[in-house]
C-alpha cells in the first residue's frame, strides 16, 4: 500500500493541472483497501458527508474520499482537502465461458483501458476494438461507460465488483443494476455517488470478429489507408480508430485536455425540428422515438469557439468538443472558458451544455 501526505496530483490528471491531496493512498488488493480504510484514525478524512451536487453545468464532488482512475475525465479547481485513492490491482482473469462463442473476463480496476483493449485482441477476443485508445483505467469504464464509434462499455460488462468506502461491505452490481445509459450509469447519481470504489469489471467478449463501421468517418479512414472492408481484421480496425483518434484529439502529454470535455446534449425530438428548420446540415443521431442527440462540438463551433482561447485554456482546433490547457492554466481557467461557451451555446440554440469532466472543488 502506499500512501502519501500532501500528494500532488499533476501526473494523475491529464489537463496537467497542479494541485496537491491531503492524503493519497494507493491499493493493491481489496483486502489492503478494507484494512486502510478500517484503521484510518483521522475521521474527518471518512466521514460521510452530503455531496452539494451541483447541478449542470458544475458537477462539483465534495466528498472527503475521491476515488481517481487516470485522471483523463478530471477538473482540478485548487488542492483537494481529503483523501485521493488510487486502484492498482492490475489482474486479468479469465473465467468460465458461457459458451464456446464467447470469453469472460474480470479485470482489476488499475488495469490501464487500452492495455486491456491490446490485450483482448491479442488473444483474439474481440469487442473492445472500436474503445481502442480512450485514455483512463477499467474502474472509469464501469462508471462513466466509456464510449466511442458506436460502442459503450455497458454493451460488454457483466458485472462490477465493488467495495462500499464507509462500510467496507463488498457487493456486486450487474449490469441491469448499474443504471447505464449515454456517460451514465449508477455511480454517477447523487446517491451512490462516492459511495463505491469498483474493484474488478467482468466483461462477456466474443470469440467472433463482427466488426461495427458504421461510425465516425470509419470507412473513410480505411479507405485512405487502402483497406478494402472484405476480409478486414480487429487489428487492423483498431489502427483506424487509433489514425482517427489521433488526428482529430490532442495528445494530454503535449497540451493537458481531458477528451471531451462536454457531454453531447439529448434534446426533445421537437426542440431539434425547431432547431433544423433553422440548421438544417445539423448532425444529430437518434436517441429512441422521441430525443435527438447533437453533437456538442458541433454547436460549440457555430458560435465561432474553435480553436479559440480564453487566456491560458483553448477549444482545440480539430475537435471543438475537447477543452485543452494551453499552458498553466488553474481550474479556474477552463471553468471560466466552460462558462463563456455554454453562455453562447444558450443563447444562439436555447441548449444547456454540460460537462463530462468531473469538477473538483478545493475544500473537503
Ligand atoms: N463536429 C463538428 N465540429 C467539431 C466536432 C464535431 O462539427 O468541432 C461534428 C462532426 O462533424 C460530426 C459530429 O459533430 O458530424 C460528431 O463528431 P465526432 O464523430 O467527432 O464525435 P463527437 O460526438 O464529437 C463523441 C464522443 C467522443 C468519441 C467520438 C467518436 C462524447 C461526448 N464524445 O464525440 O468521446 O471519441 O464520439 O465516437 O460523446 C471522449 O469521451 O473523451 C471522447 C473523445
Amino acid at each position: 500500500m502506499k500512501t502519501e501526505e500532501n500528494y500532488s496530483l499533476l501526473a494523475h490528471n491529464t489537463f496537467g493541472i497542479e494541485a496537491r491531496c491531503r492524503l493519497f493512498a494507493e491499493y493493491e488488493t481489496p483486502d489492503e483497501l478494507a484494512a486502510f480504510l478500517r484503521q484510518e484514525s483521522d475521521p474527518s478524512l471518512l466521514a460521510p458527508r452530503s455531496l452539494p451536487l451541483a447541478p449542470c453545468p458544475l458537477p462539483l464532488t465534495h466528498s472527503p474520499v475521491l476515488h481517481i482512475g487516470g485522471g483523463s475525465n478530471l477538473l482540478l479547481l485548487g488542492d483537494y482537502d481529503g483523501l485521493v485513492l488510487h486502484s492498482a490491482i492490475r489482474s486479468i482473469e479469465e473465467l468460465p465461458a458461457e459458451d464456446d462463442g464467447t470469453v469472460m473476463l474480470r479485470v482489476g480496476a488499475g488495469v490501464v483501458w487500452d492495455d486491456l483493449v491490446t490485450y483482448t485482441l491479442e488473444h483474439g477476443w474481440y469487442g473492445l476494438e472500436n474503445l481502442s485508445l480512450i485514455p483512463g483505467e477499467v474502474g472509469a469504464s464501469a462508471v462513466q461507460n466509456i464510449g466511442a464509434y458506436g460502442a459503450e462499455a455497458k454493451d460488454f460488462i457483466v458485472a462490477v465488483e465493488c467495495m462500499n468506502l464507509q462500510t467496507q461491505e463488498r457487493r456486486v452490481f450487474t449490469n441491469a443494476d448499474c443504471q447505464y445509459a449515454y456517460r451514465q450509469s449508477l455511480f454517477k447519481t447523487p446517491e451512490e455517488r462516492g459511495r463505491w470504489a469498483v474493484l474488478y469489471v467482468t466483461y462477456r467478449l466474443s470469440r467472433t470478429f463482427t466488426p461495427r463501421l458504421d461510425y465516425g468517418g470509419i470507412r473513410a479512414e480505411l479507405e485512405r489507408q487502402g483497406i478494402s472492408p472484405d476480409g478486414l481484421t480487429a487489428l487492423q480496425l483498431r489502427n483506424a480508430i487509433v489514425a482517427i483518434r489521433r488526428a482529430k484529439l490532442p495528445d494530454p502529454k503535449v497540451e493537458g485536455n481531458a477528451g471531451s470535455f462536454f457531454m453531447n446534449p439529448v434534446v426533445p425530438r421537437e426542440v431539434y425540428e425547431a432547431l433544423a428548420l433553422r440548421y438544417p446540415d445539423m448532425p444529430h443521431y437518434d436517441v429512441g422515438l422521441h430525443e435527438v442527440k447533437i453533437p456538442a462540438g458541433w454547436l460549440i463551433e457555430q458560435c465561432g469557439w474553435k480553436g479559440r482561447s480564453l487566456g491560458p485554456a483553448g477549444v482545440h482546433a480539430r475537435q471543438a468538443l475537447v477543452l485543452v490547457n494551453r499552458g498553466g492554466a488553474t481550474g479556474q481557467d477552463i471553468v471560466n472558458l466552460c462558462d463563456a461557451i455554454c453562455r453562447d451555446v444558450r443563447e444562439q440554440f436555447g441548449i444547456q451544455l454540460c460537462p463530462e469532466a468531473n469538477f473538483v472543488g478545493g475544500k473537503g
